[in-house]
């Protein structure tokens, strides 16, 4: 099978299908992923971040416009602190290999979520890859230290510092981290659980969402061809009748 099209489609009624800008991903099962192969949860966070790099070209091959990956949640920290510092050492070698080998694939990047609770230098770290990679045609968002809920009251804080006294919800549309970037199209979750876990809660409320038993460890690029068949097939009416 080719790749896949993404493209508006015409309609067997001769309309056109919006075509797929934004996927988001919510990258669940690595700890199973690890456990069923007796080993440490993280060996599963370490095989999840080589799957995160394979989906992301993936996506950027079949010319999706912007991908988001839910890599850390603001409830993350209630984990084992070994388990925390694993994810963060793997995120800190994304961002050194990101600076450091020039990829042929690359997108550009931003980071969703309160980057107040990470160290300077790694502060620094995120803002160089934001710079260096701002060229880019493609678009990664990597939501970490990332809530929904977060995400609204940072907006509503920032209206008020602005002095808003009323507000429309383009107002916070365009004071989420996601500002100016369309809504997901797609939600894909792996790991076999059908939930949103404080994902994207303003910007979901018209996704198509998939859920797949695949452990994010394992997903590959047949799982993602698999999410897309099932993106065409929806017919979104975005609450109109059509
Ligand atoms: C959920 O699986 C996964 C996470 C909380 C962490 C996701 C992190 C990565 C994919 C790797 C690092 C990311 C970057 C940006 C390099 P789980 O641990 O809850 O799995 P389980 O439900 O099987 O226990």
């Amino acid at each position: 099978m080719g790749l896949f099209s993404l493209k508006k489609k015409k309609t067997e009624s001769g309309g056109t299908k919006p075509p797929l800008r934004h996927i988001a991903f919510i990258m669940d099962g690595n700890g199973r992923w690890a456990k069923k192969r007796g080993l440490p949860r993280e060996m599963g966070h370490k095989a999840g971040a080589e799957a995160f790099r394979r989906i992301v070209e993936c996506c950027i091959d079949r010319d999706i416009e912007l991908v988001t990956v839910y890599a850390f949640s603001t409830e993350n920290w209630k984990r084992p602190q070994s388990e925390v510092d694993g994810i963060m050492k793997l995120f800190v070698e994304y961002l050194h290999d990101g600076l450091e080998n020039p990829r042929q694939k690359n997108s550009k990047i931003r980071f969703l979520g309160d980057n107040s609770r990470f160290s300077p230098e790694i502060r620094e770290l995120m803002e160089r890859i934001v710079e260096k990679s701002s060229h880019y045609p493609h678009a990664l968002n990597i939501a970490i230290n990332y809530g929904g809920r977060d995400d609204i009251v940072y907006a509503v804080n920032s209206l008020i510092a602005e002095g808003k006294t009323e507000i429309t919800e383009e107002d916070i549309s365009s004071h989420l981290y996601t500002s100016g970037q369309p809504d997901p199209d797609l939600i894909v979750r792996t790991g076999g659980e059908w939930r949103l876990s404080n994902f994207l809660t303003w910007q979901s409320t018209y996704s198509e969402l998939f859920f797949t038993n695949t452990l994010w460890p394992d997903m590959s690029d047949k799982d993602v061809d698999e999410a897309l068949e099932f993106f065409t097939s929806r017919q979104r009416r975005f609450g109109q009748v059509k």
